[in-house]
């Protein structure tokens, strides 16, 4: 197969992508996959530091990148986030939604914080960030929203209650978007991780729930957050994906195929 061939087929270059959430462990992947392919990633997240190490890594990897801060939990940081990306970069196309945090706790123990916290940033932050960016790539005619679900979004996990709810929601928020959206070219997919050790579930991955995953991944394995990356440049791609919205890709080793 020709590198002409897969250029045409997945190639982003010059298109500039927003990663909500880029300076995590599952955003840097998908942040390091996009500048292979080409684009200018714009790396997004709450916390300075970690962006700015963010962006060194990829410019060091050989891409065009910067950074710009948002807290998703605020409509009018997200409005900023695309300004600023548009101001650094002269455009927007691409936008991953991958911020997300976790509590795992018994069910009478879980509090209206850790719900509320949960809901705001992993299910009203992708609402509020489709709105924004869905806008403007309305008015642009051409735009990819790709949301970070997870297996929650299919089957409810036990002890992380706020977010498995959180990301059922995200699943069908995204197929709903998708849906109204479609008929102004802007696409709007999933894609459902299994489990990735990270730092947002590092404190639920206890040696007896780790023992249970691996009972319920045909796999045996947990996922290496690159091998995420397919399925978004899939997603995002100018051909490759063109016919693709509303849907998911399960990246979860056989997670939710598996019954007993
Ligand atoms: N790690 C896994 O196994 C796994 C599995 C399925 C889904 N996911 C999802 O993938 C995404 C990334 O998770 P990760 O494992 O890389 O975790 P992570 O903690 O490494 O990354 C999450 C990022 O979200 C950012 N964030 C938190 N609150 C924010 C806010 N208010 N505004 C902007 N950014 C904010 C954090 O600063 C962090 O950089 C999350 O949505 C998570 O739910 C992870």
């Amino acid at each position: 197969m020709s590198a002409e061939y897969l250029q045409r087929m997945f190639g982003i270059d010059g298109q500039t992508a927003v990663v909500i959430g880029g300076a995590g462990v599952l955003g840097g992947a998908l942040c390091r996959g996009l500048i292979g392919a080409g684009a200018h990633v714009v790396v997004a997240d709450v916390a300075e530091e970690p962006c700015k190490a963010r962006v060194e890594e990829l410019v060091k990897l050989g891409g065009k990148s910067s950074y710009s801060l948002v807290d998703v939990t605020s409509r009018g940081s997200i409005e900023k986030l695309l300004a600023s990306a548009i101001e650094q970069t002269g455009r927007a196309d691409i936008l991953v939604n991958c911020a997300g945090v976790n509590y795992g706790t018994d069910f009478l123990d879980h509090t209206d914080e850790m719900w509320d916290r949960v809901l705001t940033i992993n299910l009203r932050g992708v609402f509020q960030a489709c709105q924004v960016f869905g806008r403007h790539f309305v008015s642009q005619r051409a735009g990819s929203i790709v949301n970070i679900g997870s297996v929650t979004s299919h089957l409810p996990l036990s002890r992380v209650f706020s977010y498995s709810a959180s990301k059922a929601g995200v699943l069908n928020l995204t197929r709903n978007v998708a849906q109204e959206l479609a008929v102004h070219g802007v696409r709007v997919n999933c894609i459902c991780p299994g489990f990735f050790p990270a730092e947002q579930n590092r404190k639920v991955l206890t040696k007896e729930r780790v023992d249970s995953i691996m009972a319920g991944t045909p796999m045996k394995r947990f996922g290496e957050p690159e091998e995420l990356i397919g399925a978004l440049l899939l997603l995002v791609s100018p051909v490759g994906g063109q016919f693709i919205t509303g849907t998911h890709i399960n990246v979860d080793g056989g997670f939710t195929a598996a019954w007993l």
